[in-house]
């Protein structure tokens, strides 16, 4: 042989352990085993299970108390705690008083507990009827089938008693993202079905990662319930007309709210106004231009990261925050330590709870103010037309934006300038309203005082809840001040 017929082999032996080297350290796609297809119209995770057990172990431990490791989304911590939102952002108690969100609104938990926390929630929240079962079970696309109609109208508890009893508490399954042939994530809700199209998506040219925040933003978005004249329930929608896909903003959102009168859910007690809602708008704010979307990212990424089970990699299906997981899931694109990542999310976190409470507390402020001017009309007083009613207006733009922030989950990270942009939106917008109603007050020969009285108190106390487990006596003192963290909460059970 040649020398360089023995070079050329070393050469090629040496390359070719180097492709070997390198498709062994690559990271692989995590491929089930193998496509086991479950039986058409299977709900039940357990028949899933039998067929994928690792994520189906992984998705039962959305059932365990998570430990203490966020500043704010305290969740369902170690200490069989859950928190009550109304007492940690007592501007909420004042401007949701008139309807259930005033009466018990908690800090989410586990997706394992979606049914359940809705049995044990106030009565009032259930109003609506069985489209709140909408977002809980996986039931809800059978029902609504077979219900029409009446499933959106019907009592919650009617709807709720259809589902066969050994499912009656159970939550999001298997069955509502995936496909049950080849297991690909699937949007398989109608509400969301219909609503993708808004945005101009088909169910059926979704790429995977786009359904890896899809499957979420079957439930992780805001809706509405449109109302008859007797104020019974009688569809279901994500306010996304006019919307495009990484382009839902809360100025579309609310445009869609005004449009129709039958899209007012509830009447403030404070103001007497009819108003809309917005419900937990993570997809609509995570994917308006923020710095992850941007760059690809999808919800399942952080959510959901890969972890290893043995000689297997899955997608844990213990659905939590990044914190309670030790900042895992972004240790998988970031090099930096968990320590200096947690620290980026709470800086964030606390800037925009910072200007929530700003913003929260300044639509309080004019609340109470239409308050007095209501007050004023009825003693014979006039109010100025037109200052009242560009106040009024001024109001439910930064009352929309607000709750808006308060509802999204991620305290802000999901997309922290756009929080920047909505809140301090929302603060210019309600000053504006105060000084207007302020100018028409004083017109009408009523003296408004410098600091106006919340009244806080009558809001968050007494609201015919459960015992709470933190002092109802506590003191209100300025608005615009740092507000101290309460840590208000309820024990489970009481
Ligand atoms: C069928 C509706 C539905 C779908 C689909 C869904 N969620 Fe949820 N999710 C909920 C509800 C409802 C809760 C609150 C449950 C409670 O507090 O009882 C929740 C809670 C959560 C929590 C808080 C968990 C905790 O421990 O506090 C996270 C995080 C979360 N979801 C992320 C996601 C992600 C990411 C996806 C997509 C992979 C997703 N969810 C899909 C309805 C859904
Ligand atoms: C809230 C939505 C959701 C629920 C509920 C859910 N999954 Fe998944 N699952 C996903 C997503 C998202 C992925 C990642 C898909 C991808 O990247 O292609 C995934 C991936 C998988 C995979 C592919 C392998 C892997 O681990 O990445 C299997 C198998 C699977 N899930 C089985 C199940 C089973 C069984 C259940 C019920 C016990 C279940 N899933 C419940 C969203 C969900
Ligand atoms: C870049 C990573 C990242 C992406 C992408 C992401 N999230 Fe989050 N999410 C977080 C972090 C960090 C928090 C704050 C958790 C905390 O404070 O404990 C959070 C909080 C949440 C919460 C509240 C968790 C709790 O414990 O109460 C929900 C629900 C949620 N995200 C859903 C989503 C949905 C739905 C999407 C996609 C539309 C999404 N997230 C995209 C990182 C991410
Ligand atoms: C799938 C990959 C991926 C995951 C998972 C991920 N990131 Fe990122 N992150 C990126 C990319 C890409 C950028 C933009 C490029 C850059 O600035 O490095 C970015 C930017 C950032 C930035 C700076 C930009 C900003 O928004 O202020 C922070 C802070 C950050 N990530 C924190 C986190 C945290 C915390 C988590 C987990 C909760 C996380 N990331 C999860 C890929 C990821």
């Amino acid at each position: 042989m040649k020398d360089r017929t023995v070079i050329f082999i070393i050469r090629a032996l040496v390359l070719l352990g180097v492709m070997l080297l390198f498709a062994a350290c690559s990271p692989q796609k995590p491929e089930p085993v193998k496509t086991v297809s479950i039986a058409d119209g299977d709900i039940d995770p357990a028949n899933w299970g039998k067929a994928y057990p690792l994520e189906y172990d992984s998705w039962l431990k959305t059932k365990e108390p998570k430990p203490p490791k966020s500043r704010y989304k305290k969740g369902y911590d170690t200490d069989l705690i859950i928190y009550d939102k109304l007492s940690e952002f007592p501007f909420m108690a004042l401007l949701f008083n008139g309807w259930g969100f005033g009466v018990e609104y908690n800090e989410p938990r586990g997706h394992y507990y979606m049914i359940i926390d809705q049995l044990d929630i106030d009565p009032s929240r259930l109003k609506a009827g069985g489209v709140c079962l909408s977002c809980k079970s996986p039931y809800a696309p059978k029902l609504e089938k077979e219900l029409g109609l009446d499933y959106f109208k019907l009592p919650y508890m009617d709807v709720h008693a259809k589902i066969p009893t050994q499912f009656q508490k159970l939550g999001v399954s298997c069955v509502d993202c995936h496909d049950n042939k080849t297991l690909a994530p699937k949007i398989t809700h109608p509400v969301a079905l219909k609503s993708i199209g808004y945005l101009g998506l088909k169910p059926d040219q979704l790429t995977r990662q786009q359904l890896r925040s899809l499957t979420c933003a079957q439930c992780h978005v805001t809706y509405v319930i449109k109302k008859d004249a007797d104020m019974k329930s009688i569809d279901l929608f994500f306010p996304w007309q006019g919307s495009k896909e990484g382009d839902i903003s809360i100025e579309n959102i609310i445009k869609v709210i005004k449009s129709d009168p039958a899209y007012l859910e509830w009447k403030q007690n404070v103001t007497g106004f009819k108003v809309g809602f917005i419900r937990h708008p993570e997809y609509e704010f995570y994917t308006r231009n923020s710095t992850h979307w941007q760059a690809g990212v999808a919800c399942a990424d952080c959510h959901m990261p890969y972890m290893r089970v043995g000689a297997n990699k899955i997608s844990d299906h213990d659905v939590m925050s990044p914190l309670k997981n030790d900042l895992k899931a972004c240790q998988q694109c970031h090099a930096e330590s968990a320590q200096w990542l947690k620290d980026r999310v709470i800086a964030t976190q606390d800037r925009t709870v910072s200007l929530m409470n700003r913003a929260g507390y300044a639509v309080a402020v004019a609340a109470k103010l239409f308050e007095m001017a209501h007050k004023a009309q009825a003693e014979g007083k006039t109010i100025d037309k037109d200052l009242y009613e560009q106040a009024k207006d001024l109001y439910l733009e930064a009352f929309y934006r607000v709750i808006f922030m308060g509802a999204e989950n991620s305290v802000g990270f999901h997309n922290p300038t756009e929080a920047g942009r909505i809140l301090g939106d929302a603060v210019a917008l309600a000053g504006k309203s105060e000084a207007l109603l302020r100018q028409a007050l004083t017109k009408a020969g009523v003296a408004v005082p410098a600091e106006v009285n919340l009244e806080l108190a009558k809001y968050l106390n007494n609201r015919g809840v459960k015992e709470l487990n933190f002092k109802p006596e506590f003191e209100f003192k300025d608005p615009f001040g740092t507000q101290e963290m309460l840590t208000p909460a309820r024990s489970l059970g009481k």
